[in-house]
């Protein structure tokens, strides 16, 4: 089946649905990219489900939360797996830091875009090489810059097929599967952090306010997205 028959055949269909019909048809080819985030839990849970051994990676930027390793912990236990760590390239991170220091992102967006790429993009495209599917926990309320997306579409710039199974799911959704089947959060999200990146470059937000906007908080909206996504 072409990708356009893929869009059209599962235009209707559950996260499950669509999970199942990934991980049969690629197995190890398909891999979810987890942030350890809520959504991601959700993935991780419903993937596991299908497949013991479904393949999911995350990408240590060595900036994350210490709550997040205790979530990576308590899912590898939970679900006796381990999941795939990729790290920044080693070289690349020393080069950064004589560059701009250990907190160089808050200086500029070059930086922080430098920054980025160098813990996340790098590592996020040899986790991407060899694979065909890539499923992430996007949703499309989450930020101005994700409306526009699809559950499947082809990602012309990883060269991949991109799942986003939660896409059209809410927040309350997504919260009410993990309380009805127990999955491992991040605790983080009961302080008030509703998306969670890297340590230094998220704080928690106010009620009402943008999910978001704890993100690179000290920049605009079109400007936070670190790169990971993009069309
Ligand atoms: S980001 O682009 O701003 O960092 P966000 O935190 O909203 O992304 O997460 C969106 C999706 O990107 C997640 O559901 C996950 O698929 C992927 N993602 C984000 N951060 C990571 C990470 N550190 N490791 C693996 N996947 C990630
Ligand atoms: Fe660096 Fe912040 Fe980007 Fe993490 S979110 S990679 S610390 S700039």
């Amino acid at each position: 089946m072409n990708v356009a028959d893929v869009i059209k055949k599962f235009k209707d269909s559950t996260a499950v649905e669509i999970l199942e019909y990934f991980l049969k048809e690629y197995g190890d080819k398909a891999a979810l990219s987890s942030s350890f985030g809520v959504e991601d839990q959700v993935l991780t849970h419903m993937m596991l489900g299908i497949d013991k051994k479904a393949n999911i990676f995350t990408l240590d930027t060595g900036r994350l939360h210490p709550q997040t390793y205790s979530v990576m912990d308590a899912t590898n236990l939970k679900y006796d797996v381990k999941v795939n760590v990729f790290f920044p390239n080693t070289e690349a991170v020393e080069k950064l830091y004589k560059e701009q220091g250990i907190n160089g992102f808050y200086e500029s967006v070059e930086n922080r875009k430098a920054c980025c790429f160098t813990r996340k993009i790098e590592p996020l495209q040899r986790a991407l090489s060899g694979l065909d599917v890539w499923i992430t926990g996007l949703r499309a309320s989450q930020s101005v810059t994700r409306e526009d997306l699809n559950v499947i579409e082809y990602d012309e710039v990883n060269k991949v097929i991109k799942v986003n199974p939660l896409l059209e799911w809410s927040e309350e959704e997504v919260w009410d599967f993990v309380k009805e089947y127990k999955v491992p959060y991040n605790k983080l999200h009961d302080e008030g952090f509703p998306s969670i990146g890297c340590a230094p470059c998220t704080r928690a937000v106010n009620e009402g306010e943008d999910i978001r906007s704890g993100r690179w908080w000290w920049e605009n909206p079109e400007n936070k997205e670190c790169g990971l996504h993009i069309k």
